[in-house]
């Protein structure tokens, strides 16, 4: 099979799509012939060799994917050879073999293609285990998601919206128009450095979803409402700040964090099986869709990684292998 390698840390050149042994299912895997990869920020940091995949993981990157089952390991039950389905991995997406735990394992959800099914599993899982699970975002409440251009804030808006929270978001300007259509109430342009005062205006929110880590530690509690939950999944603002207990206790609020590929393999399976419960139904009646920026070849995964480094793009950016 071939797979996107990197031939050592560095830039997005030195991804090369290359031949490598095949990847083969053991007992209770499936082995998936790849039909396309999502991109996440995470294999950009892989790529630069600080973010090793876990052990016993491919070491290729790539956290999710979709494409049709051509191999069944031992003990597997739910799927058979042929079905259309989508992944969430530890790694090896950016490869035309791929083998998963079957419990990783969702079908394609209906009206959306195979191909496209590739960008789901990522945004789908953290949104559910963050925003839902563990920040209990209810009907109703109100909802600031930071990033809303990227692949998570494009899915974060939609699910929101689609169990009624009211959505405030920050993108650059460029994409407002986009993320409104996507159901979002406000925009703010997060380049003006002045959305906590904004967010503040219009009540507070009772969830955040943060991509920035600590560059909006302190906004982010000034634009909390009380009892507000912030769920930090991103540190593209940097790992360590500043925390102001005092005003966290004057809000009663709470922050967590938390990572997805790391987390004990029972953790991941069962947050799949509720993507699949409670999210894909969303999407089979129309009132989530996937958002797919561009579909790129897998052999072309550097220029995949140089799109999502310039930033600006809206959705998931996408490899495809046919
Ligand atoms: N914890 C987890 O389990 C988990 C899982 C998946 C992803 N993540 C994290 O979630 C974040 C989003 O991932 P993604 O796949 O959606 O990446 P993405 O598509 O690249 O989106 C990142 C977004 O951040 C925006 N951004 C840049 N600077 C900003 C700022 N100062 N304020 C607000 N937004 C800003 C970008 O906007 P512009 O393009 O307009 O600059 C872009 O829309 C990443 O940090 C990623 O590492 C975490």
């Amino acid at each position: 099979m071939r797979a996107v390698v990197a031939s050592e840390p560095g830039g997005p050149e030195v991804l090369a799509w290359t031949e490598v042994p095949d990847a083969v299912a053991g007992a209770g895997e499936v082995l998936i012939r790849v039909a396309a990869a999502g991109v996440n920020r995470a294999d950009l940091l892989q790529r630069q060799g600080h973010y090793p995949p876990p052990a016993g993981a491919p070491s290729y990157p790539g956290l999710e994917c979709s494409g049709t089952i051509v191999e069944v390991g031992d003990g597997v039950t739910r799927w058979r050879t042929g079905d259309e389905v989508c992944a969430l991995l530890s790694g090896g997406g950016y490869a035309e073999l791929v083998a998963v735990d079957a419990g990783l394992v969702m079908s394609v959800p209906s009206g959306v293609s195979t191909v496209d099914a590739a960008g789901l599993p990522e945004v789908a899982a953290t949104v559910w285990s963050n925003v839902f699970a563990a920040a209990a975002l209810a009907a109703g409440e109100t909802f600031l998601v930071h990033g809303g251009g990227g692949g998570i804030g494009t899915f974060a808006i939609q699910l929101a919206v689609a169990r009624t929270a009211r959505v405030f978001t920050t993108a650059r300007s460029e994409s407002h128009e986009r993320l409104r259509a996507l159901g979002a109430e406000v925009a703010i342009d997060y380049r003006e450095g002045r959305f906590a005062d904004i967010v503040r205006e219009l009540g507070g929110a009772d969830v955040i979803l943060d991509n920035m880590g600590a560059a909006y530690l302190a906004p982010n509690i000034d634009a909390l409402a009380p009892d507000g939950r912030i769920v930090v999944i991103g540190m593209q603002g940097g790992r360590k700040g500043d925390l102001d207990l005092g005003r966290l206790m004057a809000k009663r609020g709470t922050i967590h964090a938390a990572g997805l590929r790391a987390r004990p393999l029972r953790q991941r399976v069962s947050i799949v099986a509720d993507v699949e419960s409670q999210v894909w139904p969303h999407i089979a009646d129309g009132t989530v869709a996937p958002v797919v920026d561009t579909h790129i070849p897998m052999s072309e995964a550097s220029e995949a990684h140089a799109r999502m480094e310039r930033g600006g793009h809206v959705g998931k950016i996408l490899l495809t292998t046919g």
